[in-house]
C-alpha cells in the first residue's frame, strides 16, 4: 500500500500539463484487440490501471511496449483466453474486455469486474446490449460467460434505460464487426465515447453519431490499425488541478485542455467567483478571492460530472459563508471521502445522501484514508490547503487515475512524497 504525505499550507504556482483520458484510454487498450494489425497510442497517462490492463494483455499474449507516453499494442498473437477474478477486480474498466472478446472471438469469459466503491455499479445494460446482439450471457463460478451465436452477432436497437457510459462502450466494441447495423439509444454523450469511435474508425469501423444519443454502427468483416491515435486530455484530471489552482494557487496555468469538455465545471467555478482565463488549450486560474457558496448537481455529460463533484468540495469549503449542497445524482453514495475531511476539521456532512457544506477557514493536518480514486483527490487539495502533515494511506487509489501526480504537485512547489506505507 502506497501513502500520500503532504505538507499542505504552501501556495502553489507554475504551469502543470494534463495527460491522456483514463476514461478514453481504459476502453482503448482493452477494444486494440478488436485490431488485426499493431495499434500505437499516444499521450497514454502513467496511471496504475494503465499497467493492470497491460497485465491483462500478457495474459493473453498480446505484447505492449510502453515508453514515455507512447503505448505500441501488437494483438497479432492473440491467444483467446478466460479472463479470471485476479486482475479483473483491479479495476472497474476490465469489464471492457467482455465487449472487445466478444466482438474479436466471438466468445468472453471474464470475472466480474472491480473498482471504486462508490456504491451499486450494476451491468445489466451491457448485459442487455450483448442479448440483443444474440449473445447468451451466463454466470458461472463468478465469471461471465458470453458467447455469440454459431453464425456471430447480428446488429440490433438497444435502448438504454441511463446513458451509461460502460454499456454503450461495450456494445459499440460488440457490434464494431457484427453482422447488420446496430443502434444504441440513449447512448452516453462522453467526449471519451467520440474518442473510441474515432479510434476504431480510423481502423476501418463504421459508427456514427458518437457525442450524440443516437449512436449507428454499421458492422465490417475486420478492422486494422493504420494510423497512432492521440488520447484527449482527461478533462477530469483538468477540473481537479483547477480547483487545486483555485484553492491554494498563486496563479497557476494549466495546459492540454479542451475547454469545451469542462463547460459545466467552468461554469460553477466561475459562478462561486474564481477568475480564469481561457487560451487556445490552455487555462490560467488566477489566485481566488472571496468565494461564494453554490449547489453541485451531477448528471450525465454534459451535466457537472460525478467525478468532479469530490475535487470541487475543497472549494466550497474555501467559501466566505452560507450553505452549500452537493447531489450526486449518479453515484448518490459517493459520499466516503466526507468523514476523511471531518478528521481535517472541515465543516460538512451527508444526510439522506445529500452533502452539506459549510465554510471552513482552516483545515489542519490528518491521518486520512483514500477510498476511491476521486475521494483521494479531494483529501489531496484538502491536504494542500491544511496546516500541518497530512498522511492519505491507500494513496494507490489516486495512482490508479493520476498521471505522475507527484511529480506534478512537486513542479508546483508542493511538498508531497509518495512511500510505500
Ligand atoms: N448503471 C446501471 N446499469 C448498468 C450500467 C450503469 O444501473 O448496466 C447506472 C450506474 O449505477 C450509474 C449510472 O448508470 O448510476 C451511470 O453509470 P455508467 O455506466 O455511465 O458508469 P461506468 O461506465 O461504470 C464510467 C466511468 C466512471 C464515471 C461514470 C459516470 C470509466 C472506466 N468509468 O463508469 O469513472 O464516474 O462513467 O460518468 O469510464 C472515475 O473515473 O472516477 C470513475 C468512477
Amino acid at each position: 500500500m502506497k501513502q500520500m504525505i503532504i505538507h499542505g499550507g504552501k501556495p502553489l504556482k507554475g504551469d502543470v500539463w494534463i495527460g491522456g483520458a483514463k476514461n478514453s484510454t481504459v476502453s482503448l487498450i482493452p477494444a486494440a484487440i478488436l485490431s488485426r494489425t499493431p495499434v500505437t497510442l499516444e499521450c497514454v497517462p502513467r496511471i496504475a490501471d494503465v499497467d493492470n490492463l497491460m497485465d491483462l494483455l500478457h495474459e493473453m499474449d498480446v505484447k505492449c511496449d510502453f515508453k514515455e507516453t507512447t503505448l505500441h499494442i501488437d494483438p497479432t498473437a492473440i491467444k483467446m483466453s478466460p479472463l479470471p477474478a485476479g486482475k479483473i477486480k483491479s479495476l472497474r474498466a476490465s469489464y471492457y474486455f467482455m465487449g472487445a472478446l466478444l466482438g474479436r472471438f466471438g466468445k468472453a469469459v471474464v470475472g466480474f469486474p472491480g473498482g471504486d466503491d462508490i456504491g451499486p455499479r450494476p451491468i445489466d445494460q451491457h448485459i442487455k446490449g450483448f442479448e440483443a446482439l444474440g449473445a447468451t450471457v451466463k454466470n458461472e463460478n463468478d465469471q461471465i460467460v458470453i458467447s455469440a451465436p454459431e453464425g456471430g452477432l447480428t446488429g440490433n436497437d438497444i435502448d438504454l434505460a441511463m446513458p451509461s457510459v460502460g454499456a454503450t462502450v461495450n456494445i459499440i466494441m460488440a457490434s464494431v464487426t457484427a453482422h447488420g447495423q446496430t443502434v444504441i439509444k440513449n447512448a452516453a454523450k462522453e467526449p471519451e465515447i467520440i474518442d473510441l469511435a474515432t479510434f476504431l474508425n480510423n481502423m476501418g469501423a463504421v459508427i456514427r453519431g458518437a457525442g450524440t444519443d443516437t449512436i449507428r454502427i454499421d458492422g465490417v468483416e475486420k478492422i486494422a490499425s493504420k494510423i497512432p491515435h492521440t488520447i484527449i486530455p482527461d478533462r477530469i484530471e483538468a477540473g481537479t488541478y483547477i480547483s487545486l489552482a483555485a484553492c491554494i494557487g498563486d496563479g497557476i496555468r494549466i495546459h492540454n485542455i479542451i475547454e469545451e469538455h469542462l463547460d459545466s465545471y467552468l461554469a460553477k467555478v466561475e459562478e462561486m467567483g474564481v477568475v480564469i482565463d481561457a487560451d487556445e488549450d490552455s487555462l490560467f486560474v488566477y489566485p481566488a478571492g472571496d468565494l461564494k457558496m453554490v449547489q453541485v448537481k451531477t448528471n450525465p455529460y454534459p451535466g457537472f460530472a460525478t467525478d468532479l463533484q469530490q475535487p470541487i468540495t475543497p472549494l466550497l469549503l474555501s467559501a466566505k459563508s452560507g450553505e452549500g449542497v452537493i447531489i450526486d445524482n449518479i453515484y448518490p453514495k459517493r459520499v466516503r471521502h466526507i468523514p476523511e475531511l471531518q478528521k481535517m476539521g472541515a465543516d460538512i456532512k451527508v444526510e439522506d445522501n445529500i452533502i452539506l457544506v459549510h465554510p471552513t477557514s482552516e483545515l489542519h493536518g490528518a491521518r486520512v484514508h483514500a477510498d476511491e480514486i476521486r475521494a483521494g483527490a479531494s483529501l489531496m487539495i484538502a491536504g494542500l490547503m491544511a496546516d500541518g502533515e497530512t498522511v492519505i494511506d491507500n494513496a494507490d487509489n489516486i495512482l490508479r487515475g493520476y498521471d505522475r501526480v507527484e511529480e506534478k504537485l512537486r513542479k508546483l512547489g508542493a511538498d508531497v512524497t509518495i512511500q510505500n506505507a
